[in-house]
């Protein structure tokens, strides 16, 4: 069956990450179904290597071809880079994807920019091209933070133990940029911790927004947006979710009207 307008979008991460993608499309896109696929049981992405990542991303982009989806967005830079290559090759289907933001950071940049990612992200191939293509003579710092993965999923933010670890992997570049860019879906959630902690000097970067525009543009050209008068349906797929993830996933979208299903015993 081949998507139309009312068929719905899936959105992917590990974890929480990709909810700031999906909060972001539903409120520019409110008539749109979203179906978020949340791979706990996966977690994390970013110290895998690549063939299991991509065989996650096959697995979850299986599951939902039976799903009457238009589109699926990885909302994941670490899912981008190993995967979406391959799967626009193997699948008849609109990928989006996820990746650090570089072009706007060197134009924001004077002094050096900071990254922060995933190991796998700042280690992939794609990452160092994008490098290469547009960081020009820039000053870029790139730091692996698997630990603000794991804070980030604590829901534990901005607390004095959250000051604390962001401190621990940032004090020693202090000065060194005035550019912090979030190379990790997850790190939205830090990002007011990040800003307290680095004063209003230095100007933190995420992609949320250019991928919705972008989702929105691309929808719109391909006649596929959804102009219905009915609020969108959110459907949040577990897998191997704990309590802990599944509450905190709920707390997140607290305003909206969710359906859940858990899929514990799935896509081992
Ligand atoms: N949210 C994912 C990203 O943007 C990674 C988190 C993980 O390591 O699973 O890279």
């Amino acid at each position: 069956m081949s998507p139309d307008k009312s068929s719905a979008i899936a959105i992917v991460d590990s974890g929480i990450g990709g909810l700031s993608i999906l909060k972001s499309l539903h409120s520019r896109l409110p008539y749109e179904d979203c179906y978020y696929f949340a791979d706990f049981k996966g977690f994390p992405y970013g110290e895998k290597n690549e063939a299991e990542i991509i065989e996650r991303c096959f697995n979850i982009t299986d599951f939902f071809m039976d799903k009457n989806i238009k589109a699926l967005v990885l909302a994941c830079n670490t899912a981008t880079v190993a995967a979406i290559t391959q799967l626009r090759n193997q699948y008849p289907l609109t990928f989006f994807g996820t990746e650090p933001g570089i072009k706007p950071a060197v134009q924001s940049s004077r002094k050096g920019i900071l990254v922060l990612a995933t190991r796998y992200t700042l280690k992939s191939a794609q990452f160092n091209k994008l490098l290469t293509q547009y960081s020009g003579s820039s000053k870029v710092i790139s730091v692996a933070a698997p630990e603000l993965v794991q804070l980030a999923e604590t829901g534990d933010w901005d607390s004095q133990n959250s000051q604390q670890i962001l401190k621990s992997i940032l004090e020693i570049h202090r000065g060194s940029f005035d550019t912090l860019l979030l190379g990790c879906t997850h790190f939205v959630f830090l990002k007011e911790a990040l800003q307290k902690l680095l004063g209003p000097d230095v100007n933190i970067i995420d992609t949320t927004e250019a991928i919705t525009s972008h989702i929105f543009e691309s929808l719109k050209k391909q006649n596929l947006l959804n102009k219905g008068q009915q609020a969108g349906k959110l459907k949040v797929f577990f897998n191997g979710a704990s309590e802990h993830n599944k509450g905190l996933v709920k707390k997140i979208l607290h305003n909206e009207k969710i359906e859940s299903f858990d899929l514990s015993l799935l896509h081992d």
